[in-house]
């Protein structure tokens, strides 16, 4: 079956992209100004979030939150405008900071070494209703869920107001897979894709990633591979290791006239649902007319249950989001079907799948052992052996494993 004449082309979340990147004679009229602004230096989340507002990825954002937006967003999923949206963008200053401001005048934003990049024209300070947010948005005020912990170790007041940026992000790491919204929807169209399916991850691509991705791109134009660079949780891949990942898996399994790979410079909240949500939206700005959700999307430990991000699609009017999303159940490698497949497709008995925790997975690679192919690619598992070795450039040659010995069944 193909989709391709169902859809039109997806429109932003928006009138029109975003766009916060003042014209060079616009910029030049700022560099005599900066030194007498007060400066705030964002975090490495605020930086990822300056990004996506400037570049048009959180259209129709343009700026950090104002309290209407963050209180609406927080308890409705919606801007003040009703327009959907589930995560807050917000910047957070401590007391000190805050007591050096002023609402109605400019304040610098710095990047963590002090350099000045964006203006905030600050319109509010705010309280920060960490409970409240912690309640709705992770639906857990557990210290032990990483987004609520960095929510509570955040400052207690939020800036609000329109940024535009003043200079380019020093950082130009995967230059070549530094896509905006504004380029993809341009590559998109050049390449003939009317149809175009987003696919978020923080992790390597492993087999069951690779057989939803696949099963989508049966249906559609293309695949957007997109994942996610800014920060993660300890223990998570590293995004320069991923990338290698992404890289070899495309290069050798992915057909290249109907793949795009680029960064999504976000950072990584898990708020699961809510989080699903978001980044559809997003994707939807990216150009994207679908969004693959499979199983615990954007979860963390037992927080949300398998397939919470799957039910709060439902609590929007259908076409009201924009993006279609293409729900998956949990997918494995079956002995005895041998091939991938979910529940909706095989009925035999766990013990028959090939499935590995990431714990498990860590440890093999610890210990130089490559996952099962039906796992894991052997060019994908290769350089995470390197990795976990941490000399990252000289592969170790991997040990097998058999399924049998190796895996662990799904409870
Ligand atoms: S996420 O935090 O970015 O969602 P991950 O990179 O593991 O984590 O997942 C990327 C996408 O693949 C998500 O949509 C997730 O739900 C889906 N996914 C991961 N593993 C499976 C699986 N075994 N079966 C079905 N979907 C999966």
């Amino acid at each position: 079956m193909k989709a391709q004449s169902q859809h039109k082309p997806s429109h932003p979340h928006s009138e029109k992209l975003v766009n916060r990147d003042l014209l060079p004679h616009e910029r030049a009229q700022w560099e005599d100004r900066i030194p007498g602004l007060p400066k705030i230096a964002l975090t490495p989340s605020e930086l990822s979030d300056l990004r996506l507002i400037s570049n048009g990825g959180y259209s129709p954002i343009e700026g950090f939150m104002n309290q209407k937006d963050y209180l609406t967003v927080v308890q409705d999923m919606r801007l003040a405008s009703g327009a959907i949206w589930s995560l807050p963008v917000t910047l957070a200053v401590n007391d000190t900071q805050a007591a050096s401001l002023k609402t109605g005048k400019e304040v610098a934003l710095t990047d963590t070494s002090g350099q000045p990049l964006a203006i905030l024209e600050l319109e509010e300070m705010y309280r920060y209703e960490k409970q409240l947010e912690a309640e709705q948005v992770y639906r857990t005020t557990d210290t032990s869920h990483p987004g609520v912990q960095n929510l509570y170790a955040r400052a207690d007041t939020l800036l609000g107001g329109k940024i535009s940026m003043i200079r380019d992000f020093p950082d130009t790491s995967f230059q070549k897979y530094r896509l905006s919204p504004a380029q993809t929807r341009r590559l998109f169209q050049e390449k003939g894709w009317r149809t175009v399916v987003g696919f978020q991850t923080r992790n390597p691509i492993h087999r069951a990633h690779e057989y939803i991705q696949k099963c989508a791109l049966e249906m559609v134009d293309a695949l957007f591979v997109h994942p996610l660079v800014g920060e993660t949780k300890k223990g998570d891949i590293p995004a320069d290791v991923r990338m290698r990942c992404y890289e070899v898996l495309i290069d050798g399994y992915y057909p290249k006239d109907r793949t795009l790979l680029g960064i999504f410079p976000a950072a990584m909240r898990y708020a699961g649902p809510r989080e699903a949500v978001f980044h559809a939206l997003i994707r939807k700005n990216y150009g994207c007319t679908h969004f693959i959700v499979g199983r615990d999307h954007a979860g963390v430990g037992n927080f949300y249950g398998p397939f919470d991000a799957h039910k709060i699609f439902g609590e929007f009017e259908e076409g009201e989001l924009g993006i279609k999303p293409l729900f998956f159940d949990n997918t494995f490698y079956c002995k005895r079907c041998e091939s991938m497949a979910s529940h909706r497709t095989c009925p035999h008995d766990p013990w028959n799948y090939v499935f590995l925790s990431g714990t498990k997975v860590r440890e093999m690679l610890r210990e130089g052992i490559a996952p099962p192919p039906e796992f894991t690619r052997p060019e994908v598992a290769e350089i995470l052996i390197a990795a976990s070795n941490n000399d990252g450039h000289q592969p170790v040659a991997p040990k097998s494993s058999t399924p049998s010995e190796k895996t662990e069944t799904p409870s």
